[in-house]
């Protein structure tokens, strides 16, 4: 009999033993090479083990390994003002560790600065597992399975796209917080429109605006910001995943208005704004920056319009790097087929759909191996 695992048992694994991982391809123990269209859940814009990350961290720790926010330390400032990524609106970055933690910042200061209670968010988003985010997670499921906390009329919900429940804003919400393209729920886009309505009336009704872009921003979407796309200025917007390729960092940016009100003490946390994670965020941003990977991204979506979205029963939704591949077969079922022909896709909650979130330097060989994996799959 084996021993049982040191690890408790919460994650659903699949049956693949990882050695390695460089650009767009991972190794499996037993020798196998795998695309990776998931990037890791959303995590590698630059690919596995990218040279210039390499070295940030080697010399980043070699350099100055790390320190709390209790001194200045000239990396956050840099990574700080590549993170705003010239925005004419956000101004400041709070660095913290993870997207629950920074949904967790953003509902706390809506909350102080509003003095209001109420949270709104959409009835198919995910926010994380920290309280008041998972309070702010109205996906289905979630809180059957986890402790959400029930304060009576704390939260409420939108239903995605629907603009009669716009009207619903009013001047008991504190904020709206909105995950921008809900990836979980199955990758859906906003109606045209949908969110310049939404933000005219939080103006009218005094509400906060609150983008949760932990995976839509820094690029995934084609645009730095996903706010950018919908064409809204959001008071707040939390980040993570991508933002320091692979090293756990997450960060809420601000608006001046709202930075300007912001207290000593306020909020806190001993890594978060590490210098390594700085570090590491500074390199994905210039690296994004200077190789033009704004335009790459949109370049995969247009590929994999072109070469999977005209296969015979294929439907794409999203945007960028963050795509939602329907086809007849269940999701679960596409991915163990997938990887039959060494093609590794996600899933998501909504039954028939897969999800891809490969890296920004995904090459067009990359989209025609897939291509042709899916057509066998499919028995086209
Ligand atoms: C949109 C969104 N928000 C928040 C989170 C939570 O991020 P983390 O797992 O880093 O806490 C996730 C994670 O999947 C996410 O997709």
């Amino acid at each position: 009999m084996s021993e049982p695992s040191p690890l408790l048992d919460v994650y659903p694994r699949l049956d693949i033993e990882l050695a390695s991982a460089h650009g767009c391809w991972l190794r499996t123990s037993d020798g196998r090479e795998i695309l990776d269209l998931y990037g890791g859940h959303a995590v590698t814009p630059l690919g596995h083990g990218h040279p210039e990350l390499t070295r940030t961290l080697a010399e980043g720790h070699a350099t100055l390994d790390f320190f709390s926010n209790s001194l200045h330390m000239p990396v956050q400032q840099r990574a700080a003002q590549r993170l705003l990524g010239g925005s004419d609106h956000l101004r400041h970055v709070h660095f913290v560790n993870s997207g629950t933690e920074a949904n967790e910042a953003a509902l706390h200061l809506a909350r102080r600065l509003s003095g209001r209670e109420r949270v709104l968010s959409f009835d198919c988003a995910f926010h994380g597992r920290t309280l008041a985010a998972l309070g702010a997670t109205a996906l289905s499921g979630y809180s059957q399975r986890l402790s959400v906390p029930r304060v009576a009329d704390a939260y409420g919900t939108l239903r995605f796209g629907a603009l009669e429940d716009v009207e619903r804003i009013d001047d008991s919400v504190a904020c709206v917080l909105c995950e921008s393209v809900p990836s979980l729920a199955g990758v859906l886009m906003p109606p045209d429109g949908y969110y310049p309505a939404l933000e005219a009336r939080c103006r009218e009704a005094g509400a906060l605006l609150v983008f949760d872009e932990v995976q839509g921003g820094i690029g995934r979407l084609g645009r730095w910001f996903a706010h950018e796309l919908f064409g809204v200025k959001p008071d707040m917007v939390t980040l993570a995943k991508s933002i320091a390729g692979g090293y756990p960092a997450g960060a809420l940016l601000v608006s001046g208005e709202l930075g300007a009100r912001v207290k000593h003490g306020e909020l806190g946390t001993t890594f978060g704004g590490g210098p390594l994670a700085c570090a590491m965020i500074e390199t994905v941003a210039r690296v994004i920056d200077e190789q033009g990977l704004l335009a790459r991204v949109e370049a995969i979506f247009a590929g994999l319009r072109e070469h999977v979205g005209s296969i015979d029963g294929v439907t794409l939704s999203g945007a960028g790097c963050l795509v939602g591949l329907r086809t007849p077969l269940p999701a679960a079922q596409l991915r163990a087929r997938l990887l039959e022909h060494q093609v590794l896709v996600g899933t998501s909650a909504e039954p028939q759909t897969a999800r891809l979130l490969p890296p920004y330097v995904l090459e067009d060989a990359h989209i025609a191996r897939f291509a042709e994996a899916l057509r066998h799959v499919l028995g086209h």
